[in-house]
């Protein structure tokens, strides 16, 4: 296989991603939507008489297109040495309702369990804008360790990560959705999490781990590390106290909208009458 610039890049997330300790054993997992270029560069390589079989879902928007895909039980460590064994290129179907593996996963298996989450996001992001083709999901410790103790409601926790870093809400205006905990790797909880991504970048499964989306790979493990890396803050901070002697205020977020052109929804600066972290 030839080694295009997407291939690299998603090698590279990949290793990333398993160097920062968001990706245990299979943990975590990466789709891309290709476009035509990057397609028509690969076809040499790709096998059209695989088998259609469902997705588990509906995707018809995306139909006939060509997703990178990483493959189910696969380690995110091995990506960049073994990418044939470890990742795919399927194509969907015209209804939207099936795949068939064109290249890779050479010694078998299939593409990650969380395919009808990793679509369906895909798919309602295409909607949204159609320069974002990467749907990328880990196993972050702080935020997961965050939705033991935190309510989950998309605002508080999007107001506690917020003040963590003056730059948050500039990197990610629309704010995090907040999953309850649900059965991994099937429809439902794809429809919960593209509910989300229909205008959030960020969604969070309680007890299990986060996923973000993007246009490029640069900016889509940057909004990763920088969630991450916020929870990281909250959880220091919540180890030496539960409530903050100073913080950002509301209106100083407000401040923010004019000159870093973003504006942030007013349901996300609520007036806070405690202290006390994790209350409004
Ligand atoms: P897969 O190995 O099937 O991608 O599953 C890993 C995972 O993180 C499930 O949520
Ligand atoms: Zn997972």
């Amino acid at each position: 296989m030839k080694e295009t610039k997407l291939i690299k890049e998603f090698k590279k997330i990949c290793t990333d991603g398993y160097n920062q300790g968001w990706h245990e054993r299979n943990g975590g997992n990466l789709s891309y939507r290709m476009n035509d270029d990057e397609v028509n560069e690969l076809k040499e390589y790709f096998n059209e008489d695989g088998k259609w079989q469902d997705i588990g879902t509906e995707v018809k928007d995306l139909a006939n297109e060509y997703f990178m895909v990483t493959g189910s039980g696969k380690y995110f460590k091995n990506v960049s040495d073994e990418f044939e064994d470890a990742v795919c290129i399927l194509k969907v179907s015209e209804d939207g309702k099936q795949y068939k593996i064109v290249y890779g996963l050479v010694n078998g298996g299939r593409p990650t369990s969380e395919l009808p989450t990793h679509l369906m996001n895909l798919e309602v992001l295409k909607q949204r804008d159609k320069d974002i083709r990467i749907v990328y999901h880990c196993h972050p410790v702080n935020t997961i360790a965050l939705t033991f103790v935190l309510p989950l409601e998309d605002e508080i926790f999007t107001r506690e990560i917020w003040e963590m870093m003056t730059e948050c809400p500039i990197i990610f205006p629309k704010g995090i959705g907040v999953i309850n905990w649900m059965v991994p790797g099937g429809r439902e909880i794809g429809v919960k999490t593209s509910e989300i991504m229909k205008e959030k970048d960020v969604a969070i499964w309680a007890h299990h781990g986060m996923f973000v989306c993007g246009k490029n790979f640069d900016e889509t493990f940057g909004l990763m590390y920088t969630v991450e890396k916020s929870a990281e803050i909250l959880v220091k901070v919540l180890s030496m106290s539960k409530e903050k002697l100073n913080t950002i205020t509301a209106d100083d977020f407000r401040k923010l909208q004019e000159p870093f052109g973003v504006t942030l929804e007013e349901k996300y600066l609520y007036e806070k009458k405690s202290k006390k972290i994790g209350e409004k």
